[in-house]
């Protein structure tokens, strides 16, 4: 038995391969830091979902077949726009995805379904955004790349290039991490053979967990809260002394740095120039430092990534649902392997419990309080 199911083989995958002891992540073979620097989220979708990186003729198709998925069916609008404008950002995503499948129809094919959740989904976050402020959701536009568009939806201007540059840089950062805790959901629930939204749907529940996508929120209270560089001792020593995690550090595969980290830290570096910002970056700095001092603790991707969430415009309640919009095109390449040579998931438990418990009727159970 391995709590968390630690270092177990759940299935063979093709897709993403780390190595958490030299600190190294692979998209079908390509290193992370080469995808980052000099790719994007077009490419890297397409790789993920199929197996190759795009012919420029195979790349203009799928950008364009994104691009033509992202206005959403008005009865997913509707049903947005009766939410309380103060819902919680995770569970409009579930819904949203869930309803999507409601009008899939007619059923897209799978690879079809794959472009459809990964284009819409960054609709339904930026529609979300507008409406828990009371704005008019802004339509999406066809003219421009998914990390332009999204930015577009989400500040009402087309962003720099820059801008566009960070956006894409996060989104390939976040595109697939192997079985983390949301895949596997997705793989799960793909290995029933439920349909390709109810698998998405279960990933994003499973991401809003703050000890998988809710931690970069998470960080940034924390920056807030230490707010300068000298405080960051005292403040880690007694949330350490209390025995509480801080956020954005250690991971499950990463006995080393996260390379993803590294990356978001000089992003973070290169974009932080008001006087909130170099004081935050010395504060995330400061942090790292301590934290690997104490705890020999690495970082992981949400520790700088809020940083610069918030420098792109995000709010801080959307980190998550910005991760979803970067994790769907990984969640959709685990699914379509998954039902490619599809086993129902189906581990067992090792029993805890009693075993010679006799059943005594209701009415002799007086005193014994269930409840
Ligand atoms: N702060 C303080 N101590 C920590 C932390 C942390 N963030 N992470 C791990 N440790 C310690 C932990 O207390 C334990 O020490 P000991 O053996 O003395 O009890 C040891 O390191 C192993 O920790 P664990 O909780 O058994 O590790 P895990 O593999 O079960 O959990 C983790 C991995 C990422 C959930 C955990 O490190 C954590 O809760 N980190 C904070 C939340 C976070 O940053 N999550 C984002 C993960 S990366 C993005 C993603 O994949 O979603």
């Amino acid at each position: 038995m391995s709590k968390g199911l630690e270092d177990v083989v759940a299935s063979t995958s093709a897709i993403t391969f780390i190595d958490g002891v030299r600190g190294r992540l692979l998209y079908r073979g390509y290193d992370i830091n080469e995808l980052a620097e000099l790719s994007n989220y077009e490419e890297v979708a397409y790789l993920l979902l199929h197996e190759h990186l795009p012919k420029p003729a195979e790349l203009s198709a799928f950008a364009a077949d994104l691009s033509s998925k992202r206005t959403l069916p008005v009865g997913v609008k509707s049903m947005l726009a009766s939410l309380d404008t103060n819902s919680d950002a995770m569970d409009v995503l579930e819904m949203a995805i869930a309803a999507l499948g409601i009008y899939d129809y007619p059923v897209l094919p799978l690879n079809e379904k794959a472009a459809s959740i990964c284009s819409k989904i960054a609709t339904v976050v930026a529609y979300l955004h507008a409406h828990s402020r009371g704005q008019t959701p802004i339509a999406p536009r066809t003219d421009l790349s998914h990390a332009s568009n999204f930015l577009y939806m989400m500040n009402g201007k087309v962003p720099d290039e820059t801008a566009e540059r960070l956006m894409n840089i996060v989104f390939v950062l976040h595109a697939d991490h192997e079985f983390n805790a949301s895949t596997f959901t997705a793989r799960v629930v793909a290995s029933t053979l439920s349909d390709a939204y109810s698998s998405v749907t279960a990933a994003v529940a499973a991401l809003k967990g703050p000890l998988h996508g809710g931690a970069n929120e998470r960080v940034v209270e924390m920056v807030a809260e230490i707010h300068s560089p000298e405080n960051v001792e005292g403040y880690i020593r007694a949330r350490l002394a209390k025995k509480e995690k801080i956020m954005g550090f250690g991971h499950r595969v990463y006995k080393t740095d996260d390379p993803r980290a590294k990356i978001m830290r000089k992003c973070a570096e290169q974009i932080a120039t008001t006087d909130s910002e170099l004081r935050e970056l010395a504060v995330l700095e400061k942090v790292q430092e301590f934290m690997f001092k104490e705890k020999g603790l690495y970082p992981n991707v949400d520790f700088y990534s809020g940083f610069v969430l918030h420098h792109l415009g995000m709010p801080t309640e959307l980190f998550t649902p910005v991760f979803a919009v970067a994790r769907s095109p990984g969640w959709l390449a685990h699914i379509i392997e998954q039902y490619s040579d599809n086993r129902i998931m189906r581990p067992i438990a090792q029993y805890t419990g009693p075993t010679d418990e006799r059943y005594v009727p209701l009415t002799l159970r007086a005193g014994k309080i269930t409840e």
